[in-house]
């Protein structure tokens, strides 16, 4: 069996070092893994719009943005097809087939979309499209027979819930469709990056996220300005680390060799954590340790976004180019899903003898 990428981000800002650490570096080592046979990835602007129905603008200006951002991280069209979820109708055809395999109570269930009703205060109005993105979802990874879904751990039950609707499918009509396996981050700390000011989540209204096309003073700033152990005062004192948010970038960031360029005292991660907690190691020391790694990890990715936002016609080629090649992969698909759900009509000249057998 082929193995085939597929995942995606919904078009709603730029992308931040959350999704870097979240799914980003991970996809780029997958791509060039030379492992995958396809790697599908997807601007869900559709699914953007289940939230967003009256601000189309907003999702329209951030496709391109999000295409800035996965090229500036080393998506390469010609390993990769990056495309427009929207320009896909077949996704369409098949989250209406599968609605028919899912119920209202198994959506309400699901915690992701449990979660985000409620910070949307959707409770009392929810949009029938927004209740069953969850569906939609399973036709984005199964449309292209996806394998692997490298996503960050929120995603989790989508795929849960696609490997269910995959299940039920298959039993129903007969071997059609394949069940994804989710690819989650390494660590801890790559799973849930918090905002800068320690809150669990990033978000630009609370203005606490570093965006990859950040420049290097924004970059520094708010470093130097991240939630630490509110209780470490003076340098003397000990450190915690539970929650401390400096040390949970280090996790997601920082490798042994970084130290010999930045902090040559301390010879890895575990070193640096160990005096911290001891006492005798300031905040400032680390956040300017943590800032040089950062510094040294974003200016290549700011510095390739600025090439390619020479050339914005190009960028809106390369999707185009991958929408038209992951539109044939979903009609593969869906030629499938219609033979298998027996509404292949024309495509089934045994169907027309034999009904005409009948009437005979
Ligand atoms: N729900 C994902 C997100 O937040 C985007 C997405 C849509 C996706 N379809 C997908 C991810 C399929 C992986 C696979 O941002």
């Amino acid at each position: 069996m082929s193995k085939i990428i597929l995942t995606g981000d919904r078009p709603t800002g730029k992308l931040h070092v959350g999704h870097y650490v979240g799914s980003l570096r991970r996809r780029v080592e997958l791509q060039n893994s030379g492992e995958y046979d396809k790697v599908f990835i997807m601007i869900a602007d559709a699914q953007a719009l289940t939230d967003n129905a009256e601000h189309p603008e907003k999702v329209r200006q951030n496709v391109v943005e999000v295409a800035l951002d996965y090229m500036a991280c080393g998506l390469d069209p010609e390993k990769s097809t990056l495309f427009i979820q929207s320009q896909i109708p077949q996704l369409c055809e098949l989250s209406f087939y599968y609605m028919n395999l899912v119920t209202v109570s198994r959506l309400q269930r699901n915690p992701t979309v449990k979660a985000e009703i409620q910070m949307r205060n959707f409770e009392a109005s929810i949009p029938v499209g927004f209740f069953t993105y969850p569906i939609s979802q399973a036709a984005d990874i199964t449309a292209f027979q996806a394998t692997t879904v490298p996503v960050g751990e929120d995603q989790l039950p989508m795929i849960e819930q696609t490997r269910e609707i995959v299940h039920k499918f298959n039993t129903v009509y007969g071997e059609t469709l394949v069940e994804p396996k989710v690819l989650l981050p390494e660590n801890q700390a790559c799973m849930r990056l918090p905002g800068t000011d320690g809150k669990a989540k990033m978000s630009k209204s609370l203005g606490n996220c570093i965006y990859l096309s950040e420049e290097p003073d924004e970059i520094r700033k708010k470093v130097m300005s991240m939630f630490t152990d509110p209780n470490h005062l003076r340098v003397e004192d000990p450190g915690s680390l539970e929650g401390n948010t400096i040390f949970t970038y280090l996790d997601a960031f920082c490798q042994n060799e970084h130290f010999e360029r930045y902090l040559p005292d301390y010879g890895n991660l575990e070193e640096l954590k160990a005096h911290y907690q001891r006492g005798g190691l300031g905040d400032v020391k680390v956040k300017k340790f943590l800032n040089n790694v950062l510094q040294e990890v974003l200016e290549p990715v700011r510095n390739r976004r600025k090439e390619l936002q020479k050339d914005i016609p190009y960028i809106y080629e390369v999707l185009k180019k991958g929408s038209e090649e992951a539109e044939k992969a979903a009609a593969e698909t869906l030629d499938k899903v219609r033979s298998a759900m027996k509404i292949n009509y024309f495509a089934d000249p045994e169907l027309i003898r034999e009904q005409a057998e009948k009437f005979r």
